[in-house]
């Protein structure tokens, strides 16, 4: 059968399907094709620990696939991890939080769905941080969700603060804050008064919030404090993703105020039914791995270490604060005002996958990279060298 032009018009994607592409994805696909023609590419575009999961994680997924079929869970989850995580609050944060009120989600980026549908509906305004997460930005639009920007850079220590939000809001009124700490792209953490006063301006307005905290236990000078500590009506979303090295298991959570567990678990049994369970099973078992995962996490810190060392002598020394999670936001403003392109040149003629600014600040992302320190410590001795050569024959 041959097309027509009815047909064609016919396929022409919904609206909500046109939001804007999630780059370091994109380059990690340039990058992989670049290795399947036989490149070796240091990986510095994606947030992903180049670590295994524990040794506990994997042996738990083993022993379940050992042990017969791994069917659904409920679609909150399964509830010895529901307590487990339940049990972290408590253990890490001295705050009780009832299992009831956890739902487990396919990582994080499950949780922002079962989130954000559940808190807003079309029209509503959203702040998020700029620059943030694209992600954010992306979901929304496809909700159609607006998005209202909170400039974080060095005039503000690179933090969304209650006053700024005060001042966004008393311009037109706003439906929720989303916030993070420790922050992608630039590493920075909000002080713990800092959180507590979001979390105060939320709740006397109004104004639903949400905190990721999926940087959680990835900081280098002091710990990150949770939302919960100072509102129960936060929802926080956290993940198994980075700390605990299990990216690709795809196993989040959220902690959400008792009235809207229900509504999550609608939507959870109709758009996922659960999470996957074998990587529910597993997860649990990452909470008595903290051994392990604090070496993995020393190893961030020198990584973090050779490139603060490194970049200056680049040229590359103008750089976010880097309190917490594996990235380090790099001004390149004084090697090019694209950093598109100038991404796309490092990675066909150097081959280090790093991902331009615009992904995180559509306004001045063209000025800034993102590097992501969660690789091998030699591939940071590499990157410099890769880099190093690079600008110098530009
Ligand atoms: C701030 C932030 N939130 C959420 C995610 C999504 O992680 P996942 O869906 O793997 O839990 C990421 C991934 O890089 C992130 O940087």
């Amino acid at each position: 059968m041959s097309l027509n032009i009815e047909t064609i018009k016919n396929l022409a994607p919904a609206r909500r399907a046109s939001i804007a592409p999630f780059i370091a994805m994109d380059v990690k696909r340039e990058a992989t094709l670049k290795e399947q023609a036989g490149e070796r590419i240091v990986h510095m575009e994606v947030g992903e620990p180049c670590a295994p999961p524990p040794r506990l994680v994997r042996e738990a997924a083993m022993a379940a696939l050992a042990g017969g079929p791994i069917g659904y869970t409920d679609a909150l989850g399964l509830l010895s991890l529901r307590q487990r995580i339940a049990r972290h609050y408590a253990e890490n944060f001295g705050i009780d939080v009832d299992p009831q009120r956890v739902a487990i989600t396919t990582g994080s980026s499950g949780a922002f769905i079962m989130a954000f549908l559940t808190l807003f509906d079309a029209g509503a305004r959203v702040a998020i941080p700029n620059p943030g997460y694209p992600a954010y930005r992306n979901i929304f639009a496809a909700l159609g969700v607006e998005t209202v920007d909170v400039p974080v850079n060095s005039e503000n220590g690179f933090a969304m603060t209650a006053a700024a939000l005060a001042k966004a809001h008393a311009a037109q009124r706003l439906d929720g804050v989303l916030a993070m700490s420790p922050a992608n792209p630039t590493g920075a953490m909000l002080s713990d008064q800092q959180l507590r006063d979001i979390a105060v301006f939320c709740e006397t307005e109004g104004v639903k919030f949400i905190s990721d905290e999926i940087y959680h236990g990835l900081t280098f000078s002091r710990p990150a404090q949770t939302a919960l500590a100072f509102s129960d009506q936060a929802i926080v979303v956290n993940s198994f993703s980075k700390y605990y090295c299990m990216t690709g298991w795809r196993i989040g959570w959220l902690v959400a105020p008792p009235e809207l567990i229900r509504p999550i678990e609608r939507l959870q049994q109709s758009l996922a039914i659960s999470a996957p369970t074998l990587s529910q099973i597993a997860a649990e078992a990452a909470f008595e791995a903290k051994e392990e995962l604090e070496a993995v996490k020393e190893g961030y810190r020198r990584n973090r270490d050779i490139l603060l060392n490194g970049l200056p002598e680049l040229g590359l020394g103008d750089l976010a604060p880097a309190d917490g999670a594996f990235y380090l936001y790099a001004d390149i403003s004084r090697f090019t005002g694209d950093s598109t392109q100038f991404c796309h040149d490092l990675l066909h003629r150097a081959g280090v996958a790093a991902t331009p600014g615009v992904d995180f600040d559509p306004k001045l992302g063209h000025l800034s990279l993102r590097l992501s320190y969660a690789g091998a410590e030699a591939d940071m001795i590499e990157a410099l060298k890769r880099l190093k050569g690079f600008l110098a024959a530009r």
